[in-house]
C-alpha cells in the first residue's frame, strides 16, 4: 500500500505486558486473542455481538490527547489492530500480588455469582464505574453502569449490593491508572500513536495513517472499508456478514478527535465517542445527554462514535432524529477538498448517503438549541436498555413570544418510518402561526401519516409504528401545553 511503512504490528499493553501483534492475530477480535493466544480466559464470550458484557475489559489510551482514564469496552467486537496504542486491563489484571481486588472480594462476599459465566464481566464493569470518580453513587447510578451486562441466574440485587459495598475500599485502593499507566508507559503509548501502521495477512490489510492527507490519498486510490471504532463492523464480521479486505482505521488521526464549541455550534470529529458526546451535552443540550443514557450501553458508547452512528445510515439510528432538527452539517473531506452537507440532504435512500467513494466524514456539527427552544427526543424499543429503536423522533419547536401557545417555528424528525430518518417540511410549515389545538394536531398527524411507509418486522407491525408516531407527537404537544421546558428525555417501553 502507499503508506510510508513504519510499523507492521499493533502495539498494546495487556495488563503488565507489552505486545506487538502482527499478521493474522492482529485481525482477531480482542476477546478471542485474549482467550486463545494469551490464555487469559477470565474474559468470556457469550453473544459476540456487544449485547451481554461477558467479554468486558478496561481500556485507556492517549489517542485523543486527553486520556479519559480507564473505560469499559466489549472485547468481542473490536479487533486487536483497532486497539493499537492502548492499555488493556483484563479481569486477571485487577487482583494484585495474589490478592483479590475490592470489587472481586465484594462480589464473593455478597454471593453475587452462581454459574459465574457473567461474573468477570460484571467485576470489570463495576470496577470501571467505581474508578470513574462518579460522585454520590447510588443504586440507580450503579444500574446505569451495568446496562451492558447480563446475568441469567444470580439476579442484579446482590451485584448492586456488592458494588455499593466495594465503593469505600476502591476509593482507598491504588487506582488502576497509578498501577497501569506509569510515566514510561504513557510515553511509550504516545510515541506508538505517532507512527503509521500497516498490517497484512493473506488478502487482508489494516492500515492506519497518522496524517489526514495520507488517509484521503489512500481513500482516493482504492476501495477501503472505513473504521471509526469498528463496533458496527465488528458485529457484522462476527456474524459472517462482512469480511472487509482493506480496512482504513482512523484511530491514529489526531484531527479526528477534536471537539469544538462556540456560542452556537458544537463540532465532533469522526473519532469522538458517544461517551464524550454525552459529557459535552450534559451542560449544552441536556435533553440529548439524557437521551444518550438509553443509547446502547457504556461499553458501546465508550468506543462507538457519533460519526459512525451517522455513517451507518440506519433508518433507526438514535442520534439522527435530534441531529436532523438541530441544523446539522456533515463535514466531508477528500483529496479534492472539503464540503459541508446539511444532514437533511445527506440520506438519499436506504443506507445510501450523499458521499463520494473518495470522501470521508471528518466531523459533524450541530446548532446548540436556544434556551427558549422546546426540544424533546423519544425512543420506543422492546426493552428499556440496550435495545434498538422501533420508532424514534425529535421535536424542536419555538413559540411566539407574545402568544406562547402559537408556534413560530417547528421541526419534526422521525426514524423507523421508512427507508431513511427524515424531517417533514410541509407539516412544519403548516404548523407555523397556529396554536396546537386538537384539530391542528389531528391535521398535522394526518399529513405525517400520509407521508410515511413504516415496515412490519420483528420489532413491530406497520400499524404499531403508526401508533407510536401518533403517540410521540401528541405527547410532545401535551407537554408544550403544560409549558414543558427542554429538560428530561424519556423512554416508553
Ligand atoms: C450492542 C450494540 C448496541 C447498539 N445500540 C445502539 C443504539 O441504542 N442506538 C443506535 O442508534 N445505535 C446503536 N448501535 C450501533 C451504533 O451506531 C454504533 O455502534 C456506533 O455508533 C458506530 O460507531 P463506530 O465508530 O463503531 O462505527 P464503525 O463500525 O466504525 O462504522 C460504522 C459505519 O460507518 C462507516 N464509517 C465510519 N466512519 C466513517 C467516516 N469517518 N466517514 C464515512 N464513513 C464512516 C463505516 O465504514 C461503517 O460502515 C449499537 C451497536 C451495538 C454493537
Ligand atoms: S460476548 Fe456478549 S458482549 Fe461480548
Ligand atoms: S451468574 Fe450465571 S449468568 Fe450470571
Amino acid at each position: 500500500m502507499a503508506l510510508n511503512k513504519n510499523r507492521d504490528a499493533a502495539v498494546l499493553y495487556i495488563n503488565h505486558e507489552r505486545h506487538e501483534v502482527r499478521g493474522e492475530e492482529a485481525f482477531m477480535m480482542l476477546a478471542d486473542y485474549l482467550r486463545y493466544k494469551r490464555g487469559l480466559v477470565g474474559t468470556k464470550i457469550v453473544c459476540a455481538e456487544g449485547d451481554c458484557g461477558a467479554c468486558s475489559v478496561l481500556k485507556a489510551s492517549y489517542l485523543n490527547g486527553r486520556s479519559e482514564g480507564f473505560e469499559v469496552i466489549n472485547a468481542c467486537i473490536i479487533s486487536v489492530a483497532q486497539l493499537d496504542a492502548c492499555q488493556i486491563v483484563t479481569v486477571e489484571g485487577l487482583s494484585e500480588g495474589g490478592q483479590l481486588s475490592a470489587v472481586q472480594e465484594s462480589v464473593a462476599a455478597c454471593h453475587a455469582s452462581q454459574c459465574g459465566y457473567c461474573t468477570p464481566g460484571f467485576v470489570v464493569a463495576i470496577t470501571a464505574c467505581l474508578e470513574s470518580g462518579k460522585k454520590d453513587l447510588n443504586e440507580q447510578k450503579i444500574k446505569n453502569c451495568l446496562t451492558g451486562n447480563l446475568c441469567r441466574c444470580t439476579g442484579y440485587t446482590s451485584l448492586i449490593e456488592a458494588a455499593l459495598k466495594a465503593q469505600p475500599s476502591v476509593q482507598l485502593s491504588a487506582s488502576l491508572a497509578s498501577r497501569y499507566l506509569p510515566d514510561d508507559r504513557q510515553k511509550d503509548l504516545k510515541a506508538i500513536a505517532g507512527i503509521p501502521l500497516e498490517i497484512s495477512f493473506g488478502d487482508k490489510t489494516f492500515c492506519a495513517p497518522v496524517l489526514l492527507k495520507d488517509a484521503l490519498q489512500l481513500r482516493s486510490k482504492m476501495p477501503l472499508t472505513l473504521m471509526a471504532s469498528g463496533s458496527d463492523l465488528g458485529v457484522m464480521i462476527n456474524k459472517g456478514k462482512a469480511n472487509p479486505k482493506t480496512q482504513l482505521s482512523l484511530h491514529l488521526l489526531p484531527d479526528l478527535y477534536k471537539i469544538d464549541q462556540d456560542q452556537n455550534r458544537l463540532t465532533f470529529g469522526a473519532r469522538v465517542t458517544l461517551t464524550e458526546l454525552r459529557k459535552i451535552c450534559e451542560k449544552t443540550v441536556p435533553e440529548f445527554a439524557k437521551f444518550l443514557n438509553i443509547f446502547a450501553s457504556p461499553q458501546i458508547k465508550n468506543i462507538g462514535t457519533l460519526v459512525g452512528n451517522v455513517a451507518n445510515a440506519s433508518p433507526i439510528g438514535d442520534t439522527v432524529p435530534f441531529l436532523m432538527v438541530a441544523d446539522t452539517l456533515v463535514h466531508v473531506a477528500s483529496s479534492r477538498g472539503t464540503r459541508n452537507i446539511p444532514l437533511t440532504e445527506f440520506y438519499l435512500a436506504y443506507r445510501k448517503m450523499s458521499l463520494e467513494a473518495d470522501e470521508i466524514i471528518a466531523s459533524v456539527s450541530f446548532a446548540i438549541p436556544k434556551q427558549e427552544d422546546r426540544l424533546r427526543i423519544f425512543k420506543v424499543s422492546q426493552r428499556k436498555d440496550l435495545d434498538i429503536s422501533t420508532v424514534n423522533s425529535a421535536f424542536l419547536f419555538r413559540m411566539k413570544d407574545d402568544h406562547p401557545s402559537v408556534v413560530s417555528e417547528a421541526r419534526i424528525a422521525y426514524g423507523g418510518i421508512g427507508p431513511v430518518i427524515r424531517r417533514f417540511p410541509a407539516v412544519e410549515t403548516f404548523l407555523v402561526g397556529k396554536a396546537l389545538e386538537p384539530k391542528v394536531i389531528d391535521q398535522a398527524l394526518g399529513m405525517i401519516q400520509g407521508d410515511i411507509l413504516p415496515l412490519s418486522d420483528v420489532r413491530g407491525t406497520s400499524a404499531y409504528r403508526r401508533n407510536l408516531v401518533d403517540g410521540m407527537f401528541r405527547r410532545f404537544c401535551e407537554e408544550l401545553g403544560q409549558k414543558a421546558t427542554h429538560q428530561g428525555a424519556e423512554q416508553h417501553v
